[in-house]
Parts: C-alpha cells; sequence; structure tokens
C-alpha cells in the first residue's frame, strides 16, 4: 500500500516528524510510507488554482496516488496549524484529490490535551465538501507531554503508544481495503 503522512509543522526538530519518521521505520517494511511535505506548497489564492505552481500539482498528484493519509500534526492555538490548512485548502479544489480517500490524524503535542482541539477542528474540515476524506471513526491518536517521550539518543519511547500504532495500522489498512471503489 502508499501511504502519504503530512505532518502539520515545518519545524526540523518536529517532535511530531520524529513520530512519522518512527511510523516509518516501525512499518515501512510492509507499506510504502512517505512523508509529503508542504513546507514548498504557496498560499492557497483562488486566481492560481487552475493553473497551480508545480509544487502543488506535485503535491497533489502523490495524495491523488496514495492509498491513504495519515495527518501527524501539533495544535496551534488550539486549532490547526496554518501550513497544514493550507495544504488542505489547495485539496479541496478544481480535482479535489482527497475525496473518498481513507485518512487518520495523530497529533503531539507538549501540552497535556495532546491535540485534542486540533483534531476535532481536523475532522470537521476533512469532512467538509471539498475535501470529503474518509476519515476512520473513533481513531484519534493523542500524544501529550510529546517532550517526554524521547530518549537522549532521539528515539520515541512510549510503549503504551507504540503498542496502540500496531493496533491502529492494522485497522487503518483494514479501513483502506474495506473502502477500495
Ligand atoms: C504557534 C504555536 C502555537 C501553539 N499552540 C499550542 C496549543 O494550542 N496547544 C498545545 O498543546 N500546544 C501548543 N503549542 C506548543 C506545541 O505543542 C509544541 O511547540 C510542539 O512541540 C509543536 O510540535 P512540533 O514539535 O511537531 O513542532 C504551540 C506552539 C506554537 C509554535
Amino acid at each position: 500500500m502508499n501511504i502519504s503522512i503530512i505532518v502539520g509543522s515545518l519545524r526540523k526538530e518536529s517532535y511530531n516528524k520524529k513520530i512519522a519518521e518512527f511510523l516509518i521505520k516501525k512499518f515501512g517494511g510492509n507499506h510504502n510510507l512517505e512523508i509529503v511535505p508542504i513546507d514548498k506548497l504557496p498560499l492557497f489564492n483562488e486566481d492560481i488554482e487552475e493553473e497551480p505552481p508545480a509544487e502543488v500539482i506535485q503535491f497533489k498528484k502523490k495524495l491523488k496516488d496514495s492509498d491513504g493519509v495519515i495527518f501527524v500534526s501539533p495544535e496551534y492555538n488550539h486549532s490547526i496549524p496554518g501550513g497544514l490548512k493550507n495544504a488542505l485548502d489547495w485539496c479541496s479544489r478544481v480535482d479535489r484529490v482527497l475525496v473518498r480517500k481513507p485518512t487518520f490524524i495523530i497529533g503531539a503535542s507538549n501540552g497535556n490535551v495532546g491535540t485534542a482541539r486540533c483534531q476535532s477542528h481536523l475532522v470537521q474540515v476533512l469532512n467538509s465538501p471539498g475535501l470529503m476524506t474518509l476519515n476512520m471513526p473513533n481513531t484519534h491518536v493523542l500524544i501529550p507531554n510529546v517532550q517526554d517521550d524521547f530518549d537522549e539518543e532521539g528515539n520515541f519511547t512510549n510503549e503504551r503508544t507504540i503498542n496502540y500504532f500496531d493496533k491502529i495500522m492494522t485497522r487503518f489498512v483494514q479501513w483502506i481495503e474495506k473502502n477500495r471503489d
């Protein structure tokens, strides 16, 4: 399976990016998992949506060719980071590449609620008419106080979450298979 991962943080040392990389290391033997970067996307502008820059075309094509998309994102100011929302706005127009695409959400923050508010907004956006993804129900992965979950070598050490990833990836693959056209 080709599974794209969109990381909501652009920061080099992002915990969410490290978690995405952990998923690739852990599950990459079974599936083709790949981070699809959003940092080169211009701000969405309706004036250029029909003939967007190459970065947008490549980004949308990558998602269109994926069997599923995983979001791994922090929460910014109780909501979706602007860069991620911008990427979704591009996806929501013209060829609407995420319609009926199986998705699920993971989020890590250094606060106590582990991106819960961002995730509820993100679900709402993914359900909007331009996006209409098939977000896997009832499977939010919330990782609070993420700064405590890495050892000195940068390894992700949260055993409970690691075990949960096993279950959730199995369920996500089933969710993709179940929703194949
Ligand atoms: C602009 C901004 C807004 C933030 N807002 C929140 C927030 O609403 N809730 C929260 O738990 N953490 C918030 N944080 C802290 C993030 O959880 C923390 O910076 C986290 O490490 C970001 O994810 P990253 O490591 O993947 O970049 C915010 C950070 C930034 C830079």
